[in-house]
């Protein structure tokens, strides 16, 4: 017998208690087993996904918001590219691109080349892993510049490894006992404009962040001829969602006429997911390096670090290598991953479902007083709560409240940051269980903006 669904909608179906009995078992079994450094957000055990639903082992069957952390843009097992890892599985799965050649490797790097912002010769480095595309952004640009220092933001998240994780600030239990990391990176405030550092007001406040960053880090303390490159996300992921102002990184841009170079993380942003391939394409600017993984292979391990050719071609035989990168069933996933976002429009989908998503959140916005901000662009949502709108007090336990609610009704809705909360479902999600989704995110900020008046 199945469970007795407290509320059967359309498609979220659970359980009136979770997690479920086996559920509970193999999150027992994993915190027996399993490192405990990794932080989950609730008892979900995968059984299946297809598309944008997702089952547990009990039965229970969830809306996905959160795309396993934005990486399934296509959506759960999307047949083209189950089909092309079939392939691939069956011819080899694994002939290290450190010492061989295979072929998909050329035309992945030559659609990834075609992709990145910049008409110019580009060359593609693999990894397995976003840490890993950056690591190899930085070891490069050192080379590429016979420079040591990094620039990059608070709030930053660039990765865990002792290179990426020097770059990340964007929260303090990421580094603890850690130290020391790598020399030498500087970390300045990103323009979080809901937030300013400065208490200014946006546009009024003509970028005041860029000057602030001129007088107090490059006039005291930052010989900018010794900066190698600067590293940033053109919308904060998991610093809260936050996107710079339009702008700001053409303003920043004077940072490369002293040669340093732009290092574009896009492994969160990129893949369609903004309603554009890259993030930085609404800004205008064109990167030299572009860290690349998440979304590239729909949930096969990958990355790729897209650089100038000039300054990919820095490097000698034998300076950089990983057994693992580029692993050809990974390619091809990728190759088919490009495929269904271009004859799916995908990046249409994100633009025209995201117009949908944030019409909605901009009227829970106006409705309650918890929702203190509502931003992003195409599929890539942030949805920032309070306590009070006007002291803009960080509604942490209120956002930990709604992710648990959402969860205990069947949508998979995550945080970022501290009080954020991300609506970032597959780009090819229904209309339809977009709208249920939207509908259970709905009432869970409801019933805890109800309980927070209360309280
Ligand atoms: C912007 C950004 N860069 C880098 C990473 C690190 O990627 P990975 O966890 O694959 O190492 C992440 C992961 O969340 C990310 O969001």
């Amino acid at each position: 017998m199945g469970p007795s669904y407290m509320k059967s909608r359309r498609y979220a179906k659970v359980a009136p208690v979770l997690p479920g009995r086996k559920a509970s078992e193999v999150v027992k079994k994993t915190r027996e087993y399993v490192s405990p450094s990794i932080d989950r957000f609730y008892p979900l055990a995968v059984e299946s996904a297809h598309g944008s639903l997702v089952r547990d082992v009990d039965g229970n069957q969830f809306i996905d918001f959160s795309s396993g952390i934005a990486v399934l843009n296509t959506g759960s097992t999307h047949p083209k590219v189950v089909q092309a890892i079939k392939q691939q599985a069956e011819k080899f799965v694994h002939f290290s691109y450190t010492d061989f050649y295979y072929e998909n490797i050329v035309e992945l790097s030559k659609q990834l080349i075609s992709l990145t912002p910049g008409n110019f010769g580009k060359m593609v480095y693999y990894g397995n892993s976003g840490a890993e595309a950056n690591e190899a952004a930085m070891k490069l640009a050192r080379n590429y510049t016979k420079r040591t220092l990094f620039l990059a933001h608070s709030g930053a998240f660039h990765g865990r490894t002792f290179g990426a994780l020097s770059l990340t600030a964007s929260k303090p239990i990421q580094r603890k006992n850690a130290f020391p990391l790598v020399p030498e990176v500087i970390h300045f405030p990103f323009p979080y404009c809901y937030r300013c550092p400065w208490k200014q007001t946006f546009p009024e406040c003509d970028y005041y962040c860029i000057d602030y960053f001129k007088e107090q880090y490059l006039d005291k303390f930052v010989p900018v001829e010794d900066v190698a490159a600067y590293f940033f996300e053109p919308i904060q992921g998991e610093g809260g969602y936050v996107p710079a102002p339009p702008e700001y990184f053409k303003r920043m841009e004077f940072l490369r006429k002293d040669g340093v170079l732009f290092a574009d993380d896009e492994i969160q942003s990129g893949m369609g997911r903004t309603g554009r391939f890259f993030a930085i394409e609404h800004f205008g600017v064109v990167p030299d390096i572009v860290s690349v993984a998440k979304g590239i292979a729909s949930g096969l391990p990958l990355s790729a670090t897209v650089a100038k050719s000039d300054v990919m071609k820095s490097w000698e035989p034998g300076q950089h290598a990983s057994t693992f990168g580029a692993n050809p069933v990974a390619v091809q996933a990728a190759l088919a991953t490009l495929q269904v976002v271009k004859s799916e429009r995908l990046i249409e989908n994100a633009r025209r479902l995201g117009k949908k998503a944030m019409k909605r959140l901009q009227e829970m916005k106006e409705k309650y007083e918890i929702v203190g901000d509502v931003r992003g662009s195409g599929l890539f949502i942030g949805v920032e709560i309070v306590k009070d709108k006007k002291t803009k007090e960080r509604g942490v336990e209120e956002a930990e409240q709604i992710i648990q609610y959402c969860f205990h009704h069947g949508l998979l809705a995550i945080t970022a940051g501290r009080n954020t909360i991300r609506v970032i479902p597959p780009l090819n999600t229904s209309e339809d269980v977009l709208s249920e989704g939207l509908d259970i995110l709905e009432e869970a900020i409801s019933e805890t903006n109800k309980a927070s008046m209360k309280g």
